[in-house]
């Protein structure tokens, strides 16, 4: 079996791990992807999607400036900008160049209704001519690295993201992710990878795959089947956050590091611990903190019975620290060799 690519360029960027973090609104933000930085893998990151109308400063809405902060040293990072307005949009890709980001990428994926609703993120994969203006209009106002991230299409009748990547990459997109879900989909439907696989075919640019992508089988898959460049990792970050650096070091040939109990419970709290200077009140980091607690129970050994409830029902951080603990004495016996540590917890569960 032939051996999958391991980089791609983005114009003269070297993404290396091919492996992209995936931007997520309300998840991805400064704390969190430190923390995947921290752990390794993440070739790329992304911040969550920023209203253009705010970085234009057509309209103030809050957060935009501190939804678009990155480290110094978070590189290569690319900013994510959204809208429906070619003028506007291109005004907030100039302050994205002058921000400092690495990349600016437009989003023409989100299911919103609050964002569809202005005809922007996948509404823009039903007006094609529009979506290509604004990537023209875009291109032409800065001159660092310009990408594009969509869905497969807008429902099952209309799957055209191929003919939108190509035409995206005509107009100066350098290039492209490709979520396999259409906007109809939301977060579920059945897998089709088709659209990535023909964009692939059309496209000169780097395209990137993604949707369901969780770990090293289900990356390779992705690139065996549509041969993309590389693989962009969202919820499964949450649920895993090793994934990307397991996913990266498959893509290599390396030993996959497999985190102890002990391990994920410290990177489970260093991250809480992160949340707190970011948010005005302790209601707003343990918000947070329960968001993507929600996923990485998931991952743990009975985390789903034994954790996420608890964690979820927290009135405070204390609390949720206590029930963090509790589980993880548990299952480093478990990992151990106790056979039984979880039962009497399960049985009173
Ligand atoms: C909570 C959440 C927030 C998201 N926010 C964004 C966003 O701001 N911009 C974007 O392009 N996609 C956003 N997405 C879509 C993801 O980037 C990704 O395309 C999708 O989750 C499929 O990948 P996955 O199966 O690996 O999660 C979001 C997804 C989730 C779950």
């Amino acid at each position: 079996m032939s051996a999958l690519p391991t980089a791609f360029s983005i114009r003269d960027v070297r993404i290396f791990p091919n492996v992209v973090l995936a931007p997520m609104e309300g998840v991805t933000d400064l704390g969190f992807r430190r923390l995947i930085r921290s752990i390794g893998g993440a070739g790329l990151t992304c911040t969550e999607f920023v209203p253009s109308s705010s970085l234009a400063g057509v309209k103030d809405e809050g957060r935009a400036f501190e939804m678009a902060a990155f480290d110094p040293d978070e590189r290569p990072v690319s900013i994510q900008i959204y809208g429906r307005d070619p003028d506007i949009m291109a005004e907030a890709a100039r302050v994205v160049q002058g921000l400092g980001a690495t990349i600016c990428d437009i989003n023409m994926g989100c299911p919103s209704k609050k964002v569809c609703k202005n005809s922007g993120g996948s509404a823009l994969m039903r007006d094609l001519d529009l979506a290509t203006a604004i990537v023209a209009k875009v291109r032409k106002a800065i001159t660092i690295p310009l990408t594009v991230k969509m869905r497969s299409g807008f429902d099952g009748e209309d799957r055209n993201g191929a003919e939108l990547a190509w035409r995206c990459q005509e107009e100066g997109a350098e290039a492209i992710t490709i979520h396999w879900r259409t906007r109809a989909d939301l977060y579920g439907g059945q897998r089709q990878v088709d659209v990535i696989a023909a964009a692939k075919a059309r496209l000169k640019v780097p395209l990137i795959g993604n949707g369901d992508v969780i770990d090293p089988a289900s990356a390779e898959a992705m690139m065996r089947e549509t041969g993309c460049d590389g693989v962009m990792v969202g919820r499964g970050a949450m649920r895993n956050p090793w994934s990307l650096l397991q996913i990266s070091q498959h893509l290599q040939g390396l030993p996959l590091t497999r985190p102890e109990p002990m391990e994920k419970r410290r990177v489970l709290l260093g991250f809480l611990e992160s949340l707190r200077p970011g948010f005005k009140s302790e209601r707003g980091a343990l918000g947070r903190f329960k968001k993507v607690a929600n996923h990485f129970t998931a991952g743990l050994p009975h985390g789903t019975e034994l954790l996420r409830a608890s964690v979820l029902r927290s009135q405070d951080i204390d609390e949720a620290v206590t029930h963090v603990d509790a589980y993880f004495a548990l299952y480093a016996r478990w990992a151990d060799g106790d056979g039984s540590a979880f039962e009497a917890a399960l049985a009173a569960a």
